[in-house]
């Protein structure tokens, strides 16, 4: 017999905890389902004995009825509830991952890989009507297996809809990760679960424990991390700092905007040196498709020349192509394609009126649901003013057909894009 509670009645074996809230009287065991032999989370609220009052309670309920609605595949599934004489019992799929709390030292392009997760997590939460708040983002709650699959747990606080938070006059949610609105009980909207993702992502750069976030924080009640994260582009800095707006309306309106900025960004200074070099950050999902950029025509190694990042400024114009081709070379372009066939699709880009330099390169895959199929980057050097490459995605098992979209970016600015058919 182990000191952890019996539930065998109920049919699970507790095999270990996973995480103690004794404030809040919560329990979370990992467990076996005796039948399937199956690993589940069992959350215990233990009401009767810690004295946790009744909105604690009904928190709990909340957290069944929002989880019960929910289907994704990076939200563990609520599969159970039941009451012991200690408590009540909401069991869970169990997810074979870690906390971002105790992951220990991540690069900053795994990090923004993590991001770029959760909000693929919190658009999924947001696009439904209405949306879903989660409350209470922290490096706790955000679980990484090692294929750097990403889940959100804790649903404990999460409210359906923004609305007036009038109701409650218990400020609920994680002090450092909470933005003002929250934290003065103001109307909550879908811009504050952005701010305490950005400050879970400065606590992951910045490797400053998640308890120790409001050591950042000056009387304004800004979080001043810039200056500790000098090998950061001000591209992603920038990005960053807009999430932890003190004042939602200078946010991202939404997930969907906040990914749609970050997914271009380059995270870490490149030395002005850097080599033509395939740069392969971020193949989002360990899938079967593989998207490489390869150099068209590109030179031999020669004396780098200093990046000119020009793209941005409004008097350069590139002309560009597109061309889907289904060979590498081939001249023929073809706008429909079949799953069935199985047949990469090659990109070819070209892109005139350029001032010569190097560029960081990316290319971005959306199926037919609006999501990342694929996306890379790499650095390319213009030929005179131009410049050429291919891009290539293979078709996997799992994709669906309907309108994809192909787009083409240089140094954060998107130059081409294009759509094609898919059939089944
Ligand atoms: N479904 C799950 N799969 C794996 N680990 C989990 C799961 N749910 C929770 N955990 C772990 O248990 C901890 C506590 O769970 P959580 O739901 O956050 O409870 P609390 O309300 O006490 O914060 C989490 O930080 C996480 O490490
Ligand atoms: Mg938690």
């Amino acid at each position: 017999m182990n000191a952890f509670p019996d539930f065998s009645n109920y049919g699970y074996q507790v095999t270990r905890e996973l995480g103690h809230n004794r404030a809040g009287g919560r329990v979370t065991y990992l467990a076996t389902e005796i039948n399937t032999q199956h690993s589940v989370t069992i959350k215990q609220f233990q009401f009767a004995k810690t004295g946790a009052n009744w909105t604690e309670y009904q928190a709990y309920e909340k957290e069944i009825q929002i989880l019960r609605e929910l289907d994704s595949p990076h939200i563990p599934r609520y599969l159970d509830s039941f009451q012991t004489a200690s408590g009540f019992c909401m069991v869970q799929e169990y997810k074979n991952a870690e906390s971002l709390a105790t992951l220990g030292k991540l690069t900053p392009q795994r990090i923004k890989q993590i991001a770029i997760s959760v909000l693929e997590i919190l658009k999924y939460l947001q696009n439904r009507v209405p949306p879903v708040i989660h409350r209470d983002l922290k490096p706790e709650n955000i679980l990484v297996d090692d294929r750097l699959n990403v889940s959100l747990v804790d649903f404990g606080f999460a409210r359906i809809g923004g609305g007036e938070v009038a109701a409650s006059s218990v400020v609920k949610g994680t002090l450092g990760f909470m933005p003002p609105e929250q934290m003065f009980n103001r109307q909550l909207t879908v811009a504050s679960d952005l701010y305490s993702l950005g400050a879970t992502l400065i606590c992951l750069l910045t490797g400053i424990n998640s308890t120790e976030i409001g050591s950042l924080m000056d009387d304004t009640g800004r979080i001043n991390f810039k200056n500790r994260l000098p090998q950061l582009t001000p591209e992603f800095l920038d990005w960053l700092q807009k999430m932890v707006e003190p004042n939602f309306k200078h946010r991202y309106p939404s997930a969907d905007a906040a990914l749609n900025a970050l997914i271009p960004l380059e995270v870490v200074q490149q030395r002005n040196n850097s080599k033509l070099a395939v740069i392969s950050v971020g193949i989002l999902t360990a899938i079967a498709a593989i998207f490489i950029p390869l150099f068209w025509k590109s030179p031999e190694p020669q004396t780098a020349v200093a990046p000119k990042r020009t793209i941005n400024s409004a008097d350069v114009n590139p002309q560009t192509q597109v061309m889907l081709t289904d060979e590498l070379e081939s001249t023929k372009s073809k706008d429909i394609w079949s799953l069935k066939q199985r047949k990469k699709v090659y990109f070819a880009v070209s892109a005139a009126n350029l001032p010569e330099g190097e560029y960081r390169s990316y290319c971005k895959v959306v199926n037919s649901q609006g999501k990342f199929a694929a996306q890379s980057q790499s650095y390319l050097k213009t030929t005179g003013d131009r410049l050429n490459t291919w891009c290539w995605y293979n078709f996997k098992q799992g994709d669906k057909p309907g309108d994809w979209k192909f787009e083409f970016y240089l140094d954060g600015k998107k130059i081409a894009k294009t759509s094609f058919k898919v059939l089944p």
